[in-house]
């Protein structure tokens, strides 16, 4: 993408009702339209989407693929996407508005600081899609299902609530099961490391972000964790 497309995604974000961005992860703060300060921790599906409805996230969502996606399917759901990237987030915010969703936002963040705005017990369910492998052992806590940010999601996600990991890197999938099985508090509920060979366990599984639609041309399996944090 050029940097002039770039350049214009980040100004029309500032005026899209549906996105929220954080400017400096150092004091964590978001901002609305027009910069407007807006704080709704605690408070999202009341103060933001006007309802009752449980709170899904989807992390490094990119273009948001699953965010709109879900949304679409589960209109009695409300749907978060959340990545540091905001020509990507212009993406989803796009499709959520031109397609009339009212259950659908993003936030512009890193995810290192997702606690500070969302209270404990406010999120449901989190999906992470594809995010970055960080392969070297020296980045170990920058992978997104690291007991690093296992800590952060401990802060927002409810005792219950499931995590979801899709993946194509067979060493961030096998480090996220055994991330899982070294922390007592973590339960596995369901791992598949090529979903697509039998019949899909969940339908929504069928649902496609950018990134995998571009490992499945490269021959790339799909793999897939479900469980719970604690
Ligand atoms: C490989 S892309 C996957 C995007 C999308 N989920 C997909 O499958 O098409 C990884 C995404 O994670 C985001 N990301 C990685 N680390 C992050 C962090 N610490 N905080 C926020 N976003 C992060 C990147 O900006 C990028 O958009």
């Amino acid at each position: 993408m050029s940097r002039k497309n770039k350049l214009r995604k980040f100004a029309e974000i500032l005026s899209f009702p549906n996105v929220f961005e954080c400017y400096n992860a150092q004091q964590p703060a978001l901002v609305g339209v027009d910069m407007t300060p807006i704080d709704f921790r605690g408070h999202w599906a009341s103060q933001h989407f006007n309802n009752n409805q449980p709170i899904t996230l989807e992390l490094a969502c990119g273009g948001g693929e699953y965010t709109v996606g879900l949304a679409r399917r589960f209109p009695d759901r409300n749907f978060i996407g959340v990545d540091v990237k905001g020509n990507r987030l212009w993406t989803g915010a796009k499709d959520a508005m031109d397609s009339g969703l009212t259950n659908v936002a993003f936030v512009r963040t890193r995810i290192e600081v997702i606690d500070h705005f969302f209270a404990p017990d406010e999120i449901s369910e989190i999906w992470i899609t594809f995010p970055d492998p960080f392969p070297r052992s020296s980045k170990v806590n920058r992978r997104l299902t690291s007991p690093f940010f296992h800590d952060k999601y401990r802060k927002i996600l409810k005792k219950d609530g499931l995590v979801h990991l899709k993946h194509d890197d067979p060493d961030f999938y096998e480090f996220t099961l055994e991330t899982i099985r070294e922390d007592a508090q973590c339960r596995l509920l369901y791992s598949n490391d090529d979903i697509y060979a039998s019949p899909l366990e969940y339908p929504e599984l069928e649902l496609k972000t950018l990134y995998e639609g571009k490992h499945l041309a490269k021959g790339r399996t799909i793999k897939y964790v479900r469980y719970l944090i604690g």
